[in-house]
């Protein structure tokens, strides 16, 4: 029983005959061939771009960047669009349920640039404490950046009326949509966000694929990212001239399978409907929710009015990582840890938590075994 989808999710078979298809009959560099392959190969890639475009309801195919991750996507943004815009005295502001990789990359850069990273506390619930958020927003906030949904909590943000909020003093934001895209439909011009990002890898697509999508307008103030070959237009040794969007942001040779696997993965999607998924996930997490309420010592941490599917737990007799052992025991994959949340745990008091993290394809059966595998538990530690 898989229920460790927050980290990463199985793969569908369309997905894994896509990659075996590529490597088979399509195998080919892009962009530079005017053989067959190249062009089958070309076609391939570029058809996954506008296959996110549409899934994601972005307005241009070329404000799409395909990065490694959503920790690239959001280093590229760190560091692209803080060499134009971050200067001394600015703040950056982020929230106190980011992942590590929506913490660091700010961090340091605040550090480099004598700039101030500001984090909007949260409630006891998990909720970010949106009127600190706004006391935040400043003459001298540069970037907003917040993820959609905490991956050790579960919260959905209300990411609609904190952008509205930001831009209202005329700062961007940015997104970390890595654990909304697999659960809720995603419309980035409704939303209004400046930047999202998010892996491929969390949304039934392969690992070493992301996204990184930009308002055009921002993506071409931006200068580069990485240098070298297909980002450029002309090379001379006066002078390079910078290819344009999207090109311009993904220099080198990309993972052109992952691009094809995140295509398959994003039209197998499409096909279940991320309605039919959203309406099964909360099934699933009100179900999961009363089985663990209904067992002695557990005590969930995220008790957001508005959350995605993960249900993260402590126990009063057994550490986290004694939960995930004693539960892998009998087949039944969890995730004990930190979750890249370290202030995250620090802000609720616990070293770690249990956590339980599920997909449109888990089953209340699934969740009646790991109800009865944690009253073991209960009673092996208790
Ligand atoms: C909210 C959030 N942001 C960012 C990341 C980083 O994603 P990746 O490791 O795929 O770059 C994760 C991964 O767990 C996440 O949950």
């Amino acid at each position: 029983m898989y229920f460790d989808n927050a980290a990463t999710t199985q793969k569908p078979q369309q997905v894994i005959d896509a990659l075996n298809n590529y490597y088979t009959r399509q195998n080919s560099n892009i962009h530079r061939g005017v053989h067959y392959l190249s062009q089958l190969a070309t076609n391939a890639y570029e058809e996954s771009r506008e296959a996110v475009r549409q899934f994601i309801n972005a307005k241009h195919t070329h404000e799409i960047i395909f990065t490694r991750g959503t920790t690239e996507s959001i280093n590229l943004v760190a560091s692209s669009f803080s060499k134009k815009f971050l200067h001394e005295g600015n703040t950056v502001v982020i929230s106190a349920m980011e992942h590590h990789s929506n913490i660091v990359p700010w961090q340091v850069l605040c550090e480099e640039k004598g700039a101030r990273l500001r984090v909007a506390p949260i409630t006891d619930t998990g909720e970010l404490d949106v009127q600190a958020f706004q006391r935040m927003l400043t003459g001298r906030t540069k970037l907003v950046a917040v993820t959609y949904v905490s991956n050790a909590l579960g919260s959905v943000n209300p990411v609609k009326e904190l952008i509205g909020m930001a831009h209202a003093r005329g700062v961007p934001v940015l997104v970390d949509g890595a654990q909304a895209v697999p659960h809720l439909a995603i419309d980035v011009l409704e939303l209004g966000c400046d930047f999202f990002v998010f892996s491929g890898h969390k949304v039934f697509g392969p690992t070493g694929i992301g996204v990184l999508y930009g308002r055009a307008e921002l993506l071409e103030e931006m200068p580069p990212y990485q240098t070298g070959g297909d980002m450029i237009l002309s090379v001379r040794f006066d002078k390079t001239i910078f290819n344009s969007l999207p090109h311009k942001f993904e220099a080198g040779t990309p993972d052109i399978a992952g691009a094809i696997g995140l295509g398959a993965a994003i039209d197998y999607l499409n096909h279940v409907g991320m309605d039919r998924i959203a309406a099964h996930e909360a099934e699933l997490l009100q179900y999961g929710t009363e089985v663990l309420h209904s067992i002695d010592g557990v005590r969930i941490l995220g008790n957001a009015a508005h959350k995605a599917s993960v249900l993260s737990f402590v126990m009063d007799a057994a550490h986290p990582h004694d939960i995930g052992q004693m539960l892998d025991g009998e087949g039944i994959a969890i995730r004990a840890g930190h979750h890249c949340a370290q202030p995250l745990m620090e802000r609720f008091d616990v070293p770690a938590t249990a956590r339980a993290s599920l997909a449109f394809y888990n089953t209340r059966e699934e969740l009646d075994a790991l109800g009865k595998a944690l009253e073991r538990v209960h009673e092996v530690f208790g």
